[in-house]
Parts: structure tokens; sequence; C-alpha cells
């Protein structure tokens, strides 16, 4: 009886065994058990409150559900029977509580069920995925607030180009992932609505109340329109391309660990817990998990982009290709929320080093701007000043010194407005204290936007 079809009555031929292996969704979408039974809880209570179903059935049906719940979540209970979640559920009821269990799925197809199942599945894991940014989050604003004042060279084209703080650049990675969120938060406010009650396609013929049975899942209305209700997957497509955004950016950050972790950067060193060793070369610790989050952004963007395409030549409305929106975001789901967890302790744990830091920043004539800034002040056109900085910067080069170290009468063969101010203004500490510009690299800009974060990730 197990595996006899819920549509059997239709067919004189049972289905192939490999056409059912096919055909089967069980072995993914059971992960979606809690939701289903949310789904089919919050139905049968609105079957009872528009007396479509008995008091009595649907008490039954509630208490048979409750305990398929409880066993499911001890691990009492393992889903490995039936096409989909759906139908094991269904079938698990019917087993328990008898006759009455077939009653639940009036006024329903799994169309609308996988619908809702799929929505409440991703509200709670974006929640989920939302607490894991938040503290990856605090574990950046703990690094920023203890850098907030060391200076790095800042790089454009990966040349050093201007000193900035090792806050500063940290603290542009929190103002991304703070979008990352309200990217999940708006896809989460659009998503929240209910399609439960769109039935098959077309609604149905039962005296339904669809707001109620909206109400219990805690969705902000029900969908408009049944047929959009049953076919539309843009909800996981949004969701695909905020936590495929949230990946580009965890990968860029990784990216730069890499480079940092590096003997020629020597920037900042991993902690031994979160870097693995080499095999044959003793002296290698290697960035593997920011190496592993870099390279799973090739899968996030991959399960984005394998869905979109799964969707775009669908007819209206249910096709069982949509049973493939699944895998894909389920992956997605589980491989950000790795990310994130190994992603903030092994940020927390990283040790800086500024001297190094420093070092690199003394490097590469990064306050050239600010001698060009220095003539400017003093009344010169910025065009002039930027042309023999540029003139000054190879003489340099050919001297083999740097800005801070060229000698006075050096910089007065190129122009009198030089004078011995010249190197408190471009003393790197300075450079980065006069960038008070709102969102600027300087201390003091950098603790606001450190408040910021603070009060965000308080409120
Ligand atoms: N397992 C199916 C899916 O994931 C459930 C919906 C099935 N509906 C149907 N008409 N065959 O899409």
């Amino acid at each position: 009886m197990a595996n006899e079809k819920m549509w059997a009555g239709r067919f004189q031929e049972s289905l192939d065994a490999v056409a059912d292996k096919f055909n089967s969704s069980l072995p993914f979408d059971r992960r979606m058990f809690e939701d289903d039974i949310e789904g089919s809880m919050a139905h049968a209570a609105m079957l009872a409150k528009c007396g479509i179903l008995q008091k009595s059935d649907v008490d039954l049906i509630m208490e048979g559900l409750t305990g398929i719940l409880a066993d499911m979540r001890e691990g009492r209970l393992v889903a490995d029977v039936g096409e989909d979640i759906h139908m094991f559920v269904e079938a698990e009821l019917t087993a328990r509580i008898g006759e009455v269990g077939k009653r639940l799925h009036t006024a329903r197809s799994r169309n609308d069920q996988v619908a809702v199942d799929l929505r409440l599945y991703l509200r709670r894991q974006s929640l989920e995925i939302i607490e894991l940014l938040k503290a990856l989050l605090a574990s950046l604003a703990k690094q920023a607030a203890a850098h907030a004042d060391t200076i790095m060279p800042g790089y454009t084209h990966l040349q050093r180009a201007q000193p900035i703080t090792f806050g500063h650049h940290l603290l542009a990675y929190a103002a991304m992932l703070m979008r990352d969120i309200s990217r999940i938060e708006d896809a989460v406010l659009r998503m929240n609505y209910s399609p439960l009650g769109s039935c098959a396609l077309a609604g149905t013929t039962y005296p339904t109340d669809r707001a109620y049975a909206a109400e219990l899942l805690g969705f902000d209305g029900a969908c408009e329109n049944s047929l959009d209700g049953v076919s539309d997957r843009d909800f996981v497509l949004e969701l695909a391309g905020a936590f495929s955004t949230l990946m580009m950016h965890l990968s860029r950050l990784s990216e730069e660990i890499i480079l940092w972790s590096s003997w020629e950067f020597r920037f900042v060193e991993l902690s031994d817990a979160f870097t693995t060793g080499s095999s044959i070369m003793p002296q290698k610790k290697n960035s593997d998990m920011a190496e592993l989050v870099r390279g799973k952004t090739g899968r996030v963007y991959g399960n984005m982009l394998a869905l979109y395409t799964t969707l775009k030549g669908l007819p209206l409305a249910y096709n069982k290709d949509m049973q493939e929106d699944k895998e894909g975001i389920f992956d997605t789901v589980d491989t950000v929320k790795d990310c994130l967890t190994v992603f903030a302790p092994m940020i927390e744990t990283m040790t800086v080093h500024p001297e190094n830091m420093l070092a690199a920043a003394k490097g590469g004539f990064i306050n050239a701007t600010d001698v060009a800034d220095y003539l400017t002040k003093k009344g010169m056109p910025f065009r002039s000043a930027y042309k023999i900085t540029g003139e000054l910067v190879a003489r340099c080069i050919a001297d083999r010194t740097d800005l801070s170290s060229l000698p006075l009468e050096v910089y007065r063969e190129y122009s009198d407005l030089f004078e011995a101010d010249v190197y408190h203004e471009i003393d790197l500490a300075v450079c980065v204290a006069r960038r008070t510009s709102y969102g600027g690299t300087g201390p003091e800009s950098v603790r606001h936007q450190l408040q910021l974060l603070t009060d965000y990730l308080n409120k």
C-alpha cells in the first residue's frame, strides 16, 4: 500500500520504478516538512472556520499533524516513501487517523501547497541568514574599531593610491553587507503573500477564506491571482539574486584576505583555527576558508541562472519543470549559511599587522595627491600642481628616495611655493586625518561610520 499512488484511480498500470525515482522530489523536499505541516494546519483550521470540514474532523487532523511534526523533529519518523513531502505527510496522516486524513486535501492542490511551503521555508531561512550576517557585521565592527587609526595603502587598479585606514576599508564591506540584509528583507516583503487556496490553478468552488489562512501563516495577505500564485517563482529568483550579490561581496573580501595574508603583503594573519597546511610544503599556511568562499560564489551564481533558465519558457500554470526550483535554492541557502558561519569567526580571530601596512603605505608615493593639494591650497591651479607633483615623483624614482625624504631645495627647484611645512602636510597620518569629508577615511569619519553600524546592530 505504501507506494500506491494518490492518483491510482485513473491508471491501469503502475509507475515504472525508474520513472518513479526520477519523478520524486522527496529526497530534497523533505527538508520542508515543518513548513508543509504548518501550511496544512492553517489550511485545516480554515476549512473548519468556513464550515467546509467538521470541527471534530479538523481536531483529529490537527492532532495527527502535531504528532507527525513532533516525530519528524525528533527523528522518530523519517520521510522515505512517496513522491514528495506533501504526499508523504498526507499518507502518514491517513495511516495514523484513518479516513478523516483523506479530507485534508479538500480545496487545495499540491500546486498551491508547494508554493506555500517554499515561501515559508525561504522566509525562515532568510531570517536565519540575516542573523548570521549581523554576526559577521559585529566581527567587522570589532576589527574596524580596533583599527580606526591603522594606516594602510588604499588601492586602485591594485596600485597603491592614497593612504586610508584599515577600519575604513573594513567598514566599506560592512556597508555592502547592510545593503545585502536590506535586499533580503525586500525580497521577503514581496514574497510574503500566500498562494494557499489558489488550488490547482483556478481557485475553488468551496467557500474558503484565503485571507484567514494567510494570516495564520504570518503572511501579509493572499496572492491576488490564483494562476500567479501557483505559477511564479520570482520570489526564489529575487532571493537567489540577493544571495548572489552577498556572495560576490564575501568573495571580494575573501580575495583581499588571501592577498593580505601572502608574504608579499603580510597585512594580516588568519588564525591557525581558520587556515590549513600543505601535505608537502611544511612552511605553508593557506587561507582555505576564504578561498572556498570565493569558490562557492560560482555555484550560487549558477543556481540563480539555472532557475532563470528553467522558468523562461513555461506556460502558465504549474509544470513539473518547477520541481527544479528547489535543489538550487536549497544549495544556495546551505552555502550562504556555511560561508557566513565560517566567515565571522575567521574575521574576528584575524591578527592585523599595522606595522606592515604602514611600511607598505610609505612606499608607492601614496601622498602624491597631498603634495598636489598642498600647492593648490597655496594658489596654484590643480592641473599645474598635478604636473609638478608628477615631475617630483619621477625625480624621487631617479634619486631612489620618496616624497617625505626629498630635500626642500629640490622641492623648491620645482616651485617656490614649497616651504618646510610640506613635510608635515604630507605625513601619512596627517593625510589620513585630514580626510574628514563625509564618508571619508579620516579616523573621525570612520568612527562616525562605526557608530552608524553599531546603532544598526543594536536596533
Ligand atoms: N513535488 C512537486 C514540486 O516540487 C509538488 C507539486 C506537484 N504538483 C503536480 N501537479 N505534480 O513541484
